[in-house]
């Protein structure tokens, strides 16, 4: 079985690299290297990037990549069905990467010996009192007004016009774990699936992958994690502050428990910050949850299912 050790990068394409890097800048990416061509971001960890932007006449997303475990894993992800070669990958931090394309023809590339970098430091993680525990003493809170610093990228959503079909190459050939379906009608396919890496006993995000029916196959969103629920506020204010275009958030989701807000990029699509998500293992149990719009979201901005998967289906 293929072992992935997490989600690394994507490559969107876009035709104005300017305003790209100042919305990444403004959201909390970090720039690692620039051509006229190419523009890689990188967030705090040690990736060194996270986010590739390339210059196009019209906007698209081109691949996401994930990162394997082992030179002896890439070597037998040649070996999956439709598979590339093991190819260089010719960008910051060399290393190598085999192609795999998905049912919707979506590029997925399985990437090893990307060299690692220097992480930045991130504010630390501030000290919350709660009613019944106080941890905090003689202390005061001041997290900056500033960009949310990202650390990482944390999972992609799709639509995908064929859930099942998606399913079964997500977990079957990338060897996904379900941790979510939204089902409509008892016994049919699910309408929504979120799926986790296969960590074993590590701890490892709730969704990696997420997929849900859509009339056409794209991408829905992108999202990056960051420090905490104060982060993710001032992050929030900043993004206003700059002019950038809301979608929805700040809320806290129910599958994944996440805290999220989503923005529009000046090409139109949809990115998310998120923080405080749900930790799973392997053997962790499925939940199926009746789709309703109730299944979306705890607390946050009202919204409709249909609306905020809708609204990616411009581009
Ligand atoms: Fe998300």
């Amino acid at each position: 079985m293929l072992r992935i050790k997490d989600i690394n990068h994507v490559v969107y394409r876009h035709p104005d690299l300017d305003a790209v890097e100042r919305f990444l800048t403004d959201f909390g990416l970090v720039v690692a290297h620039r051509t006229d061509e190419r523009l890689y971001m990188r967030g705090a960890g040690t990736i060194p990037y996270v986010y590739v932007a390339e210059r196009s006449h019209m906007p698209s997303f081109a691949a996401v990549a994930f990162a394997l475990e082992s030179a002896t894993d890439l070597v037998a992800a040649q070996l999956l069905p439709g598979a590339s070669k093991v190819a260089p990958i010719g960008a910051p931090g060399g290393g190598q990467c085999v192609t795999l394309t998905d049912p919707a023809g979506r590029s997925v590339q399985l990437v090893h010996g990307i060299e690692a970098v220097e992480p930045i430091p991130m504010r630390p993680a501030l000290t919350l009192n709660n009613a019944e525990e106080k941890r905090r003493f003689g202390d005061v809170q001041r997290a900056p007004r500033a960009p949310a610093q990202v650390l990482r990228l944390g999972h992609i959503a799709l639509g995908v016009t064929d859930v099942a079909r998606n399913l079964r190459w997500y977990t079957e050939v990338l060897g996904l774990l379900p941790s979510d379906f939204i089902v409509e009608t008892q016994n049919e396919p699910p309408v929504a699936a979120f799926l986790r890496l296969n960590r074993g006993d590590a701890w490892t995000d709730h969704h990696t992958v997420a997929l849900f029916h859509a009339p056409e196959d794209h991408v829905h969103h992108a999202s990056f994690e960051v420090q905490d629920l104060d982060a993710q506020f001032h992050g929030n204010a900043w993004m206003v502050s700059q002019g950038w275009t809301p979608v929805w958030g700040v809320g806290r989701h129910i599958l994944g428990s996440q805290i999220f807000d989503y923005w529009r990029d000046p090409s139109g699509n949809i990115i998310e910050h998120f923080t405080d998500g749900d930790l799973y293992k392997h053997d962790s149990p499925l939940g199926v949850t009746p789709a309703s719009d109730d299944s979306l979201y705890q607390w946050g901005p009202p919204m409709t299912v249909e609306r905020f998967l809708g609204g990616a289906i411009q581009l």
